[in-house]
């Protein structure tokens, strides 16, 4: 093949763990919502911030450190983030990987995340708790956008790898994994129940 694919961008998509997923998180969920009515600060944040929907992103963004809930759930990750640093082929022989934030995002009806990345860190990811069907996916876009320039658009039937953007479906029980540089967001929650999902940023040392 004269022509061959450079570059490439990985995204993880992967159960937690095998069973009990939905006693794991009808339990997750309630923490989550417990930690809405008790955290004024992450309200306050979130109105101007995150306009109609709640996030500890600002204000208690260190979760897996002081809930054994959350704790538990970082040790899944953790295995998680290793294969996918593994599927990267980083160098991690002498390396840990620590997860940094751990943080939770409640999204009612109406509410979005614009495009952002995750700067400081080198895997991020997304667990997702509650996912009412219809509920918004992650979308992520071609890292390379912004040099096409004078570029064609590419064929309505190109093959998927080739599109600008790509939507893994939000499904609870599931975690996605991708690196911090590759931008992504969640458009409008378009159904009336909330779509609850734990974010979270690893690091290296
Ligand atoms: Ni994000």
């Amino acid at each position: 093949m004269p022509t061959r694919a450079w570059f490439p961008t990985l995204i993880y998509s992967e159960p937690l763990r095998p069973a009990n997923l939905a006693r794991y998180n009808a339990d997750l969920a309630d923490e989550c919502r417990r930690l809405r009515d008790y955290d004024d600060a992450g309200r306050r944040w979130s109105a101007k911030n995150y306009p109609g929907g709640y996030t500890s992103y600002a204000s208690m963004n260190e979760l897996h450190r002081f809930s054994s809930t959350f704790e538990g759930l970082a040790r899944h990750l953790d295995r998680h983030v290793r294969t996918f640093a593994r599927q990267l082929e980083l160098d991690m022989k002498g390396r840990e990987i620590a997860l940094t934030d751990l943080w939770v995002n409640i999204m009612p009806e109406n509410v979005t995340h614009s495009g952002h990345i995750h700067p400081l860190s080198f895997i991020s990811g997304t667990y997702y708790v509650v996912t009412p069907r219809g509920c918004p996916g992650l979308k992520f876009e071609d890292p390379r956008i912004e040099r096409f320039m004078a570029a064609p658009p590419r064929r309505s039937d190109a093959r998927p790898a080739f599109r600008s953007h790509i939507t893994y479906p939000a499904r609870a029980g599931n975690v996605i994994l991708f690196e911090s540089w590759l931008r992504h967001e969640v458009p409008p929650n378009r159904v009336t129940s909330e779509r609850i999902s734990i974010s979270f940023n690893y690091n290296w040392k």
